[in-house]
């Protein structure tokens, strides 16, 4: 069952738990998290950023999700991740395919940010469309050296209510030491927590946590043994998610995660195969470690069962 992001994240705040978005590209990403869901009994949401659409297609991707999602009672909430380009972004809102789409208008001043997320939010909610906007430069906690360097970059919590009560979306990205990739941090795996806990005490809709993909040791092992070269990648720490959840984060961002699985999976796949030449072999283990991995997400989050 398709639904909004507005109605899945009211549910999550109100239980104190996190969805995961999923970022897909393909086919075969979106079985993986259906399949998740399915077996976690959780909500998910499926992510497409703009690079997705112009790899897959809006409309392809949109039909893909449609159909899973209509043949379960699950809620799945169609996504469009990081919407940069305006145009894109009223595309997808009248298509009638997305519960929600997000305006990153975070390199924008901060008026530009206000006034054209606000602009946008008119047009969403005359589509029923929900709508994640961002404050902030989602960026490493290392690549700070300073506090005041921090403090000019990270989500500022007065900022943040002025920004949701001038714009009225649905949904905050906030930038609080996460950033995207597979390379977060070189030492340990820190966020500014009382940042995080700040903003959930002073703005009252539900944040959503970027760049939080874990890079599990378990699947990072398997990349590297069958030739990927991410020896020094580091992710955020299952304790990390577990304590920003805790302090108010109830959407949590997934897509490095699914990249090294399905990498692995087809590596390790074709190595031990190399007579094999049908996709469907070639894809099919990559799907399951997807599955696993979303699965372990899932009950991370909390969301299991909350379908
Ligand atoms: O946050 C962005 C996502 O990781 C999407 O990445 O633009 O390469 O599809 P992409
Ligand atoms: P990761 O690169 O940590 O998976 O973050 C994904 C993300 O934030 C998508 O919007
Ligand atoms: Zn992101």
């Amino acid at each position: 069952m398709l639904v909004t992001l507005k109605q899945t994240l009211q549910k999550a705040q109100k239980g104190r738990y996190a969805v995961g978005a999923f970022n897909v590209n393909n086919l075969e990403m979106i079985q993986a998290v259906v399949a998740a869901a399915e077996a976690e009994k959780s909500p998910a949401i499926i992510s497409t950023s703009e690079g997705a659409i112009h790899y897959a297609g809006m409309e392809e991707l949109g039909a893909l999700v449609r159909l899973a999602a209509g043949r379960t009672k699950l809620p799945i909430t169609f996504h469009l991740d990081h919407g940069k380009n305006v145009d894109l972004i009223r595309t997808a809102i009248r298509s009638g395919l997305y519960g929600s789409v997000m305006f990153d208008g975070s390199s924008l001043p901060y008026e530009e940010n206000v006034a054209v997320t606000a602009e946008l939010v008119a047009l969403a909610r005359k589509a029923g469309v929900s709508v994640e906007a961002e404050l902030g430069a989602i960026a490493g906690i290392e690549d700070f050296v300073t506090v005041e360097d921090r403090d000019a970059h990270l989500t500022d919590p007065k900022q943040a209510v002025d920004f949701v009560k001038r714009t009225g979306c649905d949904a905050l990205a906030i930038a609080v030491g996460t950033k995207h990739g597979a390379y977060k941090f070189a030492g340990d795996s820190v966020l500014d927590y009382a940042r995080i806990k700040k903003i959930a005490s002073i703005v009252k809709i539900p944040l959503v946590l970027h760049g939080a993909s874990g890079v599990p040791e378990n699947v990072k092992k398997v990349c590297i043994q069958y030739g990927c070269d991410i020896e020094d990648a580091k992710g955020v720490s299952d304790a990390s998610i577990r304590k920003a959840v805790s302090l108010g984060i109830n959407k949590v961002n997934i897509d490095t995660d699914l990249r090294i699985a399905f990498d692995a999976g087809v590596r390790k796949f074709l190595h031990d195969n190399p007579k094999v030449i049908d996709p469907r072999e070639i894809l099919k283990p990559a799907v399951e470690l997807m599955t696993k991995v979303i699965r372990q997400k899932m009950k991370l989050l909390g969301s299991s069962g909350k379908a």
